[in-house]
């Protein structure tokens, strides 16, 4: 089967941004298409994506976000080198790297790359008569990922009514996902009422459906997500535990770590430190960017001194990357990595750096980004990459549910296990 036509064009996301989508119709008459999801606090090694501030596809609204640029170079640079050729996920990305051989993709953008790149995984699966998860796993029991949920939203998601920028939780004790689900709706629910009986909350939904109130600290944030648990009736710990996502490139001034609602600011030294009393003393299972996307010193000193079993996972750090997931395997700086497609701009270089992951014993977080949309690729990958893991947001707003839904039908459908990674 061949390709017959791909084309780019843009739609908005969940915040109402644009972003690119891409189709790849085949010639059977197939046309198959995928949407780019974008972040807010991206990282600075994250592949480039193309807005068209300032340059001549500037639209007068969109506050200079519109990507026309990017949707152009699909049409114009991508689009005639793919027509005619045989559908195939790998020479595809070859043909993109030979177009833009950046490794950040700056030249095409990575959301044209990464649009593309996607829309023809799925259009190749589609040529093989199996769903996207089934493509790259053909055969035997598909592992559905333990999903990382997202209850209070702080940082750069929710007007920074929290210093850092997720509290999740993780429902390890579940037998199946469609019981993790249950029990997540259960614990953000809880959170919302007892966040309203409290006069606590300033927003109940957040970039990502999480919930944002204005804890000073995180402890308190921690206590408050923890009481929530405990009062829907589930096992702090055996059932569910904590995880964070700190962000802290974002409050890291190059020496101090500076978090403004405690209103204090941290040495490096006192910033692991303080991290580490955080884990030991909450039942923290999973800890995100604990440090600054460069500080690799304080990784690698929080390494060292960390708890055993704790997940401590890298995302602004190793931005999906493959040279800086290497030297983090090389420098012991980390033992888990967030996998974000949009980070790297292509799907086969994003699943190159997840079996590198997993061959260096790394657990991996296949992630949605903040500017989500309403496709499910994310779940089929994580599915069928048995990444183990998966991290989408909350529970509201269907741009994150169609995620949950499509594992909720995977479930159903496939031979499928479901198994606690963190065992
Ligand atoms: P982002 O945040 O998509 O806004 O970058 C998600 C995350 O930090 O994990
Ligand atoms: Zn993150």
């Amino acid at each position: 089967m061949k390709v017959s036509r791909v084309f780019g064009y843009q739609v908005l996301d969940s915040r109402g941004r644009p972003t690119v989508a891409a189709s790849v119709s085949l010639t059977d008459g197939s046309t198959h298409t995928a949407r780019v999801p974008s972040g807010a606090s991206t990282g600075a090694h994250e592949a480039k994506e193309i807005r068209d501030a300032g340059g001549k596809f500037a639209e007068k609204f969109y506050s200079g976000l519109s990507v026309q640029q990017a949707v152009t170079n699909i049409n114009e640079v991508i689009a005639p080198a793919l027509i005619e050729e045989q559908i195939d996920l790998e020479s595809i990305d070859n043909q993109i790297v030979e177009l833009d051989p950046t490794e950040d993709h700056s030249r095409l953008g990575a959301n044209a790359t990464l649009a593309v790149s996607l829309a023809g995984a799925i259009a190749a699966a589609h040529s093989q008569n199996r769903s996207l998860a089934r493509f790259f796993s053909p055969e035997g029991p598909l592992t559905i990922p333990m999903p990382m949920v997202n209850i209070l939203s702080g940082g750069a998601h929710a007007n920074r009514t929290l210093d850092i920028q997720d509290v999740l939780i993780v429902p390890t004790g579940a037998a199946s996902f469609t019981q993790a689900l249950s029990w997540i709706v259960a614990v953000r629910e809880m959170a919302a009422k007892l966040g309203k009986e409290s006069g606590y909350i300033t927003n109940l939904i957040a970039d990502e459906g999480g919930i944002a109130i204005a804890f000073d600290s995180a402890e308190k944030a921690c206590d408050f997500v923890v009481n929530a648990i405990e009062k829907t009736g589930l096992k702090v710990g055996n059932e569910v535990s904590l995880a964070l996502d700190i962000a802290s490139t974002q409050f890291f001034d190059g020496k101090n770590y500076n978090l403004a609602n405690l209103n204090k600011s941290y040495s490096q030294s006192e910033f692991i430190h303080y991290i580490n009393n955080l884990v030991s003393s909450q039942p923290i299972i999973s800890i995100e960017d604990p440090f600054a996307e460069d500080d690799w010193s304080s990784w690698q000193e929080f390494m060292n001194i960390a708890p055993k079993n704790l997940q401590i996972l890298g995302d602004d750090l190793l931005t999906t990357n493959l040279n800086r997931l290497n030297r983090a395997i090389a420098e012991k700086s980390a033992n888990s990595i967030l996998i974000k497609a949009n980070q790297n701009g292509l799907v086969s270089a994003t699943l190159n750096v997840l079996k590198q992951a997993r061959a260096n014993n790394f657990n991996t977080v296949v992630s949605a980004r903040s500017g989500e949309n309403e496709d499910s690729w994310l779940a089929d990958l994580a599915t069928g990459w048995n990444a183990g893991q998966i991290k989408v947001g909350s529970t509201h707003g269907s741009e994150r549910n169609s995620k949950w839904n499509r594992l909720l039908e995977l479930e159903v459908i496939e031979n499928t296990r479901f198994i606690n990674p963190f065992n």
